[in-house]
């Protein structure tokens, strides 16, 4: 996101100004041309040394410094795509909100068309003092992306909310979030199922699959990239995603029921979750004892095929996507499987292939459609099918 990039981090006076220092190195590491500009306050918590040497340029600190080429803030503000304004004090806020400018950092960040993001930090007190919350809100609906701060140890000596995001959090959360304001499905309530889903026997044993998970959540990832609000139905809890709401679930029936009134809100719906189609006929109360010699013969009834229930709920707008795991005849399984669900689009994998699929990082597919001829995706990382995926959903949406 922030490759060739250029990144001006304003650094204002709270304890955790520390963390700026690991803000500039990660940007840095991602290719980003960073600067750094300070308040005063700032300079009492970390050396400008620090930044400097890290940012690798001289470090703004005085309005009237002495940069004898233009004016030096209009300058830096005309260089910056971005904006970091991390950490941010209830103070550097408050001037944010109502247009103040009377230092090298406020007139900078007043100066510039950049994109902005602030971080708050201050003591839990400070940040539920009506005026900072009245200020947020300002800087909010002038179009500023916060990233709230965290619940967590503060310099205090107590645990409340108000620590300053880790820089990791800040730059994914800003990436994520930055890219969605683009995105080709802005706006789109998007339903995702994830994971295998879990049949029990008897209070300890259970049937499932080999599914992970991984492509669900690649996809909630990609969906909100994209720009959209992610509900993930889900037995796995992978990685908190911002942007997305998690319902977790075991059964096929209550991924099914929670699929069903997710769907009635949404515009896109993709069954990515290995469901069983299967489970036993009857839940055993205790623990099924071993008899000598008898072996133990289950009875399985099929499960509700969730995609065929919600392919035969959907009305014109939506639009729904389901996965195909096959070990041959891919494309015409895939065929099939598309007009049998009434779906919009099926992705087809071949889970034959022990190098994709299933627990790996890597997948290859075949999409194919209702609209379009099947499109073959070659062997990537599952995050990269996601964007494909999501990208060929949205000329689906964008067409309809
Ligand atoms: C030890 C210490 C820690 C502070 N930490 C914070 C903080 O985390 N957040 C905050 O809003 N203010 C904090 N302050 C108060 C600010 O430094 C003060 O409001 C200052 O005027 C901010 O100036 P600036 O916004 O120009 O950097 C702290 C002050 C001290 C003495």
């Amino acid at each position: 996101m922030f490759k060739n990039k250029k990144v001006l981090i304003v650094v204002s006076g709270s304890v955790s100004a520390y963390k700026s220092a690991s803000l500039v190195r990660l940007l840095i590491k991602q290719g980003a041309s960073t600067r750094v500009v300070m308040t005063k306050s700032a300079e009492e918590f970390i050396p400008s040394k620090t930044l400097s040497i890290l940012s690798r340029y001289e470090v703004l600190t005085d309005l009237f410094s002495s940069y004898d080429r233009e004016v030096v803030h209009i300058e830096w503000a005309n260089w910056a795509d971005y904006i970091f304004v991390v950490p941010a004090t209830a103070n550097i806020i408050g001037k944010i909100a109502n247009g103040i400018a009377d230092d090298a950092a406020t007139a900078t960040i007043m100066a510039s068309k950049a994109d902005k993001i602030i971080a708050p930090a201050m003591n839990d007190a400070m940040l539920n003092n009506a005026a900072v919350k009245r200020n947020l809100d300002i800087i909010k609906n002038d179009g500023w992306l916060i990233i709230d701060p965290e619940y967590g140890f503060l310099a205090e000596g107590y645990e409340a909310n108000g620590r300053l995001q880790e820089p990791e959090k800040i730059i994914a959360e800003a990436s994520i979030r930055l890219q969605a304001k683009l995105g080709k499905l802005k706006g789109k309530h998007i339903v995702i199922t994830a994971g295998g889903t879990v049949e029990a026997l008897d209070p300890v044993r259970y049937l499932t699959n080999r599914s992970s998970g991984k492509m669900g959540y690649a996809l909630a990832r990609a969906a909100v990239e994209a720009g959209c609000h992610v509900t993930l139905i889900t037995t796995v809890d992978k990685e908190d995603i911002y942007g997305v709401t998690k319902i977790f679930v075991k059964s096929t029936q209550e991924m099914l029921d929670q699929s069903m009134i997710a769907f009635k809100h949404a515009d896109i719906f993709i069954a990515a979750a290995a469901v069983s189609d299967f489970r036993p006929m009857t839940y055993v109360e205790h623990k099924i004892k071993k008899q000598d010699n008898y072996p133990l013969q289950l009875t399985l009834i099929q499960n509700p095929d969730i995609l065929k229930t919600i392919g035969s709920i959907k009305n014109k707008n939506q639009i729904v996507v389901g996965f195909a795991a096959e070990t041959q005849n891919i494309v015409s399984y895939g065929q099939n499987k598309l007009n049998q669900k009434n779906a919009d689009m099926i992705i087809a994998n071949d889970v034959s292939n022990s190098e994709i699929g299933f627990s790996s990082d890597d997948n290859s597919v075949t999409i194919i459609s209702q609209k379009y001829s099947p499109k073959v995706v070659t062997k990537q990382s599952k995050i990269k099918i996601a964007r494909i995926i999501i990208d060929s959903i949205s000329e689906i949406v964008n067409t309809n």
